[in-house]
């Protein structure tokens, strides 16, 4: 529930997100609610938040134009940033979902340059960087999150620099001959020497930014996992970010879940095998190669559509940018191909949701689902692939896992598969389907003590005790 709250004058900790943890939905009663804002930020670093005891502030956008009062949820202090309709296009469509995100994702989509774009994407990363400038006690912590904010650590470090920075990428970093077209690489790379942490999915990226700060002459190498740019250390390294395990666990033993799994099953025609894809609509999660590859099966006879049923989650997801309505097109395209093909009156072999799903509803359809599939091109961790491994405390159940996900580094029990590989995920999906229950129990257990020693609070813990730890100085 949300309640008004005015702005307290020493807050400790403040995170500073694109997005605040809820965001405004017109739907529903009374003309709108608050609702969870999509994205495994939000639901990893919420949660981690919400349980630390002390004042903490979250400073982010709402999804709407106007000024909003600071208010309260969960015991979290929320204070709204104002976007305007222009900004948005110039900042979160353009130089955000346009540029950066493509270019980080292996460029699935080209990646386009408009000095408009970077102007606007300056623009609200200052006011960013002033909202937290305001909500900050003396030496409090600021924790900068994502690609949309990377000029934030540097503004704030001018701003006050009495504060301790910490910057966290949630999704993939690129090598620095990828980033390097960037005509502002230097302003974002800067924006980021202005953490005194900077951490990253894997090791990977946090290399690929050390090597990228070195070759812009800005930093020099020290040591293993720090730069130094002027007179400051700068620490970059991997915090492989985790799900809240109980909140997962616990949903999923409830017996609420249990009977509505078992309606769902009921309700898809009570199929053999479900197979479960949960996603946001985008790109770079190999949602059309995943249905190519289905559509094959079942046009080959390898699926007999008598005994599978398919379901496929796509969020909703920044329904602007041109690259998402193209793939939209194209998904839609291809599930009115696979069930005109292969379906009967009343049982659709494939169930395509473009809507959000609530978490109940959610942890029914994991709980409900034998085969999950999480092929992405590229994604920084993944994190559905978690959430489905925590909800499956009975060790049944087959995860078919890109290799491209960050999360293939601790779930190296899955399937492992190369998204792009129709042939290769064909195989992967039959291995799956047919999986014997030992090998899928072994293989579970494995991967639930991988999920189960990483849990979203102490991944916040681990990296708000390495900001805090002294730095050491440089003298030159
Ligand atoms: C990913 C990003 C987040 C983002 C989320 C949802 O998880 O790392 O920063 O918030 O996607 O995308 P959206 O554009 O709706 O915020």
């Amino acid at each position: 529930d949300a309640a008004p709250r005015t702005q307290g004058p020493a807050t400790r900790l403040v995170i500073v997100a694109n997005r605040l943890p809820v965001r405004w939905s017109d739907e529903g009663e009374e003309g709108g609610r608050w609702i969870p804002s999509p994205g495994g930020l939000v639901s990893a670093v919420g949660p981690a938040i919400a349980q630390r005891p002390g004042d903490a502030a979250w400073i982010g956008w709402t999804g709407a134009a106007t000024e909003e009062e600071p208010f309260e949820v969960d015991g979290l202090h929320l204070h709204p940033v104002a976007m305007s309709d222009d900004e948005k296009v110039l900042f979160y469509d353009g130089m955000s979902n346009g540029t950066l995100w493509p270019l980080y994702h292996d460029k699935v989509v080209p990646s386009e340059f408009h000095r408009h774009w970077f102007d606007g994407y300056k623009r609200v990363n200052r006011r960013y960087a002033e909202a937290a400038a305001a909500a900050a006690g003396p030496e409090a912590t600021v924790w900068v999150h994502d690609y949309q904010l990377q000029l934030v650590p540097g503004m704030l470090r001018e701003l006050r620099p009495d504060l301790r920075i910490g910057f966290f990428l949630h999704i993939p970093f690129p090598p620095p001959e990828v980033f390097q077209a960037l005509p502002w690489r230097e302003q974002l790379a800067q924006g980021m020497l202005g953490a005194d942490l900077n951490g990253f999915q894997t090791p990977e990226a946090a290399a690929n930014f050390r090597r990228l700060t070195m070759r812009l002459g800005l930093a020099e190498a020290h040591g293993d996992e720090s730069v130094v740019a002027g007179d400051r250390v700068v620490r970059a390294c991997a915090y492989p970010i985790g799900i809240d395990v109980a909140r997962y666990e616990g949903a999923a033993h409830d017996r609420e879940t249990t009977e509505r799994a078992r309606d769902l099953r009921a309700r898809l025609g009570a199929p053999h095998t479900v197979l479960l894809g949960v996603d946001r609509l985008d790109y770079t999660k190999g949602i059309d190669v995943r249905l190519r590859a289905l559509k094959e099966l079942l046009d080959e006879g390898s699926l007999n559509p008598a005994t599978v049923t398919m379901v496929q989650i796509a969020q909703p997801s920044r329904d602007d940018v041109e690259a998402y309505i193209t793939l939209r097109e194209e998904v839609e395209r291809l599930v009115g191909q696979i069930n005109g093909d292969h379906s009967r009156v009343g049982f659709p072999i494939l169930h395509y949701i473009h809507q959000d799903v609530e978490f109940e509803e959610l942890m029914a359809m994991y709980r409900a689902a034998d085969v999950m599939l999480v092929t992405p091109f590229r994604d920084g961790m993944n994190l559905v692939a978690k959430e489905y491994v925590a909800a499956r405390y009975d060790l049944t159940g087959s995860l078919v896992l890109s290799e491209f996900a960050g999360a293939a580094t601790e779930l190296a029990d899955a399937l492992l598969v190369n998204p792009y590989d129709v042939d290769g995920l064909k195989a992967a999906i039959v291995r799956a389907v047919s999986m014997p229950p030992a090998e899928a129990r072994e293989r579970m257990e494995r991967m639930r003590a991988a999920v189960e020693a990483n849990d979203a609070s102490e991944w916040a813990d681990r990296f708000l005790r390495d900001l805090a730890a002294d730095r050491e100085r440089v003298t030159t």
